[in-house]
Formats: structure tokens, sequence, C-alpha cells
């Protein structure tokens, strides 16, 4: 039977894409940001998952405001990178990378039955908060040596009305439920990117809040995940900039774990990523 390893979070944010590209990991301005990833390397280069489901949220390339599925599941063979350009994707991460469309497929049976209303797509261009992940826990990617086949999950950040924190992390449940019955035994590890607090527009671009990033932080690992879904998506805009909603990925990671509690292996905050927010790296694994 296939086996969840743990999940990991990281900021999607496509400065980290450039500043890849241009290596500048050891720049003083990117060191504390990518100090956050060694130990992740280690567990994955010990654990190495078969698959990776990549929980993000579509920033406007694979749908956009008039068509806006609230919960999307990638069917495909393989997704296109196609980020909107940000710049500094390099080309031969097209296409990108092998999916494995029959767990897609044995999932959103699964949930479709658990009554979760799922997009499925059988061909999805995937963005910089699907590739910079891929590239910063397999350097190199699509071409890194452990390379596991992808699953992209995206989850509706963009268009309000947003799910609720709570059906956010009733989706991790469900989710979970349909990945440990597929029959074959495989690996799976599962990302929560994007976030933390951060605005990039308006009167309030540029913002940050430090303490609600770490108290959220705190929360995902050693209180029960129903805590956090006590935040309406009102006081989350609020506390977190109007694309910190993005925490919505973390809470369906969070779900997939299962359990009241986490084990945490390893977690790195920096401020500012790219000058507008908080970024948030942890190794999550099930209690
Ligand atoms: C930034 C952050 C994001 O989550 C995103 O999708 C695009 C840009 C930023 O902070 O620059
Ligand atoms: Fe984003």
């Amino acid at each position: 039977m296939a086996k969840i390893l743990g999940g990991i979070t990281t900021s999607h944010i496509p400065a980290v894409g450039n500043a890849i590209a241009n290596e500048l990991q050891d720049d003083p301005y990117w060191k504390p940001f990518f100090d956050g990833y060694p130990k992740i390397h280690e567990w994955l280069a010990d654990n190495k998952p078969d698959v990776v489901i990549n929980i993000y949220n579509d920033h406007g390339l694979g749908f956009f405001l008039d068509k806006m599925p609230t919960f999307a599941i990638g069917a495909a063979h393989e997704y296109r990178n196609e980020d909107e350009g940000w710049g500094g994707i390099p080309p031969q991460l097209d296409p990108f990378p092998p999916g494995a469309p029959e767990l897609s497929w044995h999932i959103i049976e699964g949930m479709v039955e658990d009554e979760f209303d799922i997009t499925s797509c059988q061909e999805l261009a995937v963005d910089h908060g699907f590739v910079v992940p891929m590239q910063l826990f397999w350097p190199g990617a699509p071409h890194h040596p452990d390379m596991p086949r992808a699953i992209p999950i995206s989850a509706n950040t963009v268009q309000h009305p947003i799910p609720t924190l709570n059906r956010a992390l009733n989706f991790g449940k469900s989710l979970r439920k349909a990945i440990l019955s597929f029959p074959e035994d495989i690996k799976v590890v599962v990302l929560g990117t994007g976030g933390l607090s951060h605005q990039l527009d308006g009167e309030r671009a540029g913002f940050i809040n430090k303490e609600f990033d770490l108290m959220c932080m705190e929360k995902i690992v050693s209180a029960p995940p129903e805590e956090l879904t006590k935040i309406s998506r009102h006081e989350l805009v609020r506390q977190a900039g109007a694309q910190g909603t993005e925490f919505l990925m973390w809470m369906m990671m969070r779900g997939a774990l299962g359990g009241d509690q986490v084990t945490e292996l390893t977690q790195n905050y920096h401020i500012p990523i790219s000058n507008t927010g908080g970024a948030g790296t942890m190794l999550l694994e099930c209690a």
C-alpha cells in the first residue's frame, strides 16, 4: 500500500527561481533563506519518495478569474512549465516533470466518493507556485537523479470566495485517505507551497506579520490542526495579507499528515523574502 512519508512547506516566490538560475544561493541576501534546505535535501535523499504531491495555488496561468476551480487535481502524464514571465525559468525545465496519472485518478475517484468536488485536469500548465518548490527540493529539477513523479493540486486562493481553512484541512484528510488506499507500495511526500504573510499590491503592499507567521508555524506542529481553522478567511487576509491566503495550502498538506500533532524535523523562517513576504520552510513527519 502507498505510504505518506511526510510534508514539506516552502515559499514559492518567483524571485527564488531567478536566484537559483543565477546561482545566488550563497549571496548574503539569499543565504539565510537557502540555509533552510540542506536538511530537507538529506531527508529526501534518505527517504526517496516515488511521488510528490505538490499542493500549490495557480496564479492565473492554468486557470484564470473567468473560470476558477476551488480544487483542481492534475491527472496528466506530464505538466508544462509555462510561468507567466517573472523571469529566470530555464528552458530545460519544460516539459516538467513526469506525472503519476494512475495515482491521480485513484485520488480523484476516492475524493469524489468522499464528496469533494474536484476539477480533474488531463492537461495543466504549472506556474512558479509549483515549479519553484521543485527546484528548491530537487536542485537541477527535473534532471535530479531522485526526481519523483509529480501530481499538482491547486486550490483557489485568488478569486473570492476562497475555501475556508476548515475546508482545506478536510481536503487534506480526504486526500490522505485516498493516498493510503492506493494498492501499490509507493512512498509519497506532500508539499504545501506559498505564504507566509505577504501582500503584493494595494495600500498594504509589502505587509508582513512575523508574529502571525511564527504562531502558524508553531501551531501547525504542536496543536490539533482544527485550532488553526478557527481563523476566518477575513481574519486570514487581515493577519497575513491579501496573498497570505496561500496558508490554505499549508493546511491541506497538514490534513494529509493526519493525527493531532506532527514531528518537526527542521524549520527556517526568513523575512523579508523578495522584499514582500515571510518565507517559512518546514519538514514535518507524521507523529
Ligand atoms: C511573490 C509571492 C508570491 O506568492 C507570488 O505568487 C508571486 C510573488 C513575491 O513575494 O514576490
Ligand atoms: Fe504565490
